[in-house]
C-alpha cells in the first residue's frame, strides 16, 4: 500500500471534463449496478448529475425498482467508461440519501419534457406500471401540457428521489492502444486515500 498517488476523485473530475469537452457520448452518464431483493443483478444507465467531494449525484422516481432495491441492501457499484479519454472506472462505497429540497432545486433545471413523464408517474400511471398503448401515454402527456403550460410552473412530484454515492473504493484502469493497460485501486481509510498498483 501507498499513498503517494493523488485523490483519485480529483482524477476523475479531470478526466470527466475532459471527457464532455470532447462530446463522449458517456461523459453525462454512469451505469449504476444494484441488487434486488433475490440477491438478482440488475444494473442501469443513469445521468450523472454531479460529482463534489467522493459524492456522485444520481437522480430517481421513488417508484423505480432501483429505489426500492437500494432501501432494501444499499450494495452498489457505479461504473463510468468514458471511451473518449479511455478511462474506466468503478466505484464502490455509501449510500447517502440526498436532501429533498436539493432534489427538487435540481429537478426545477430538467428539460420541460421530463417534467412532464414525471408528473404523468404521479397524476396518471406509475413508474414501470404496464401500459394499454403507446397512446395512453402520449394523451396523458398532451394533457399535461395543456395543464402546465409554463415549463418553469411544472411543480415537483412527490415521488422524486436522489442520492450520492459516496466512494471508498475505487478501481481506475486506464485503457493504453499498446495494451499495457494500467489498474490503480484506491481504498478510502482514516480519511485518506490509499492506492495500490495492480496487474492490470
Ligand atoms: C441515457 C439514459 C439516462 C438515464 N438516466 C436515468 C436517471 O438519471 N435516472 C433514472 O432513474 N433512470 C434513468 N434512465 C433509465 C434507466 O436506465 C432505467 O431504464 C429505468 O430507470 C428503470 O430502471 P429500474 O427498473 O432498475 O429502476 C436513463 C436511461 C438512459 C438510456
Amino acid at each position: 500500500m501507498s499513498s503517494h498517488h493523488t485523490d483519485p476523485i480529483l482524477e476523475i473530475i479531470a478526466s470527466h471534463q475532459k471527457a464532455i469537452a470532447l462530446h463522449d457520448v458517456c461523459a453525462r452518464v454512469c451505469f449504476l449496478a444494484t441488487v434486488a431483493a433475490d440477491g438478482s443483478a440488475r444494473v442501469r444507465v443513469m445521468n450523472l448529475n454531479g460529482i463534489s467531494g467522493r459524492c456522485f449525484e444520481l437522480h430517481c422516481s421513488e417508484q423505480s425498482e432501483k429505489w426500492q432495491q437500494l432501501l432494501h441492501n444499499p450494495a452498489y457499484e457505479l461504473l463510468l467508461w468514458w471511451p473518449s479519454v479511455a478511462r474506466q472506472y468503478r466505484i464502490r462505497g455509501e449510500l447517502k440519501i440526498m436532501p429533498q429540497f436539493l432534489v427538487e432545486k435540481s429537478w426545477s433545471q430538467a428539460p420541460y419534457s421530463f417534467k412532464l413523464l414525471d408528473r404523468f408517474y404521479q397524476e396518471y400511471q406509475p413508474l414501470g406500471s404496464q401500459l394499454d398503448s403507446q397512446q395512453v401515454l402520449l394523451e396523458g402527456l398532451n394533457n399535461l401540457k395543456r395543464k402546465y403550460p409554463n415549463p418553469q410552473d411544472v411543480p415537483p412530484p412527490s415521488h422524486l428521489r436522489g442520492f450520492y454515492c459516496q466512494a471508498c473504493w475505487i478501481e481506475a484502469l486506464y485503457i493504453d492502444k499498446l495494451r499495457i493497460h494500467q489498474r490503480h485501486c484506491y481504498s478510502y481509510t482514516d480519511n485518506s486515500w490509499h492506492h495500490e498498483l495492480l496487474v492490470p
